[in-house]
């Protein structure tokens, strides 16, 4: 029994540990399930961490190290961060880094997407992906990796699962939109979970 208790800690010591540095909990939740077992990803609020970081910059990179930046500098720990935008073909690339706000504020994902209906309302082009950046601070240094989802804007919105603009983007070689896919259905097209395999494959072979 008590040769059994040890190897458990051992296994704990093991575990790498990693601030996601988010508040939202869909992200997290798509997350997870994609890290392996040696490494345990901690939310802000696990970490203890109550802050609002904001995203005043122009590019998801420029957000995304922010987000990160302000982490470290808050803990001294290893952790990551990321940003998405929907890039829209006709609307020249747009909402992209404005994807939270399209609508303006209070943040609203039905008014962002009624916004964006009625902007591609006579548009043939329906053309869009989403674009995930993650800027991870590992060790002292800064790495950053990319998913790129890309698909089409649907007409009307389907399904009731997932958050932001799920109900409306249709991935290519799909026949769901987003919101009407289970978690593990959306890792398979998702920018975010293409990514998430980008840095798993970084800290695997990090150690
Ligand atoms: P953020 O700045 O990375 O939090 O993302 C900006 C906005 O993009 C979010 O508020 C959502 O509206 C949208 N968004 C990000 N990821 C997704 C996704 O996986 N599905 C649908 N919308 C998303």
């Amino acid at each position: 029994m008590g040769r059994f208790a040890k190897n458990i800690r051992i296994i704990d010591y093991a575990m790498h540990q990693l601030i996601f540095a988010t508040n939202n909990a869909h992200k997290v939740q798509e997350i997870q399930p994609l890290v392996p077992s040696g490494i345990r990803v901690i939310t802000l609020a696990e970490a203890g961490i109550d802050v609002d970081i904001p995203e005043p910059h122009d590019t998801l990179e420029a957000n995304a190290d922010e987000k990160s930046g302000v982490i470290l500098q808050m803990t001294g720990e290893d952790c990551f961060s990321e940003d998405t935008g929907l890039e829209v073909e006709a609307l020249g690339g747009a909402p992209g880094v404005k994807s939270a706000r399209y609508a303006g504020e209070p943040v609203s994902h039905d008014a962002n997407i009624s916004l964006l209906l009625k902007n591609l309302e006579a548009v043939e082009n329906r053309n869009a992906r989403f674009r995930t950046v993650i800027s991870l601070r590992w060790k002292g240094y800064r790495h950053l990796f990319e998913g790129i989802c890309e698909g089409t804007i649907l007409k009307e919105r389907r399904g009731e699962k997932g958050f932001g603009y799920d109900p409306v983007f249709l991935p290519d070689g799909a026949d769901k939109a987003f919101a009407e896919m289970t978690l593990e259905e959306k890792s398979q097209y998702s920018h975010r979970a293409k990514a998430v395999e980008k840095l798993i494959a970084f800290l695997k072979k990090e150690g």
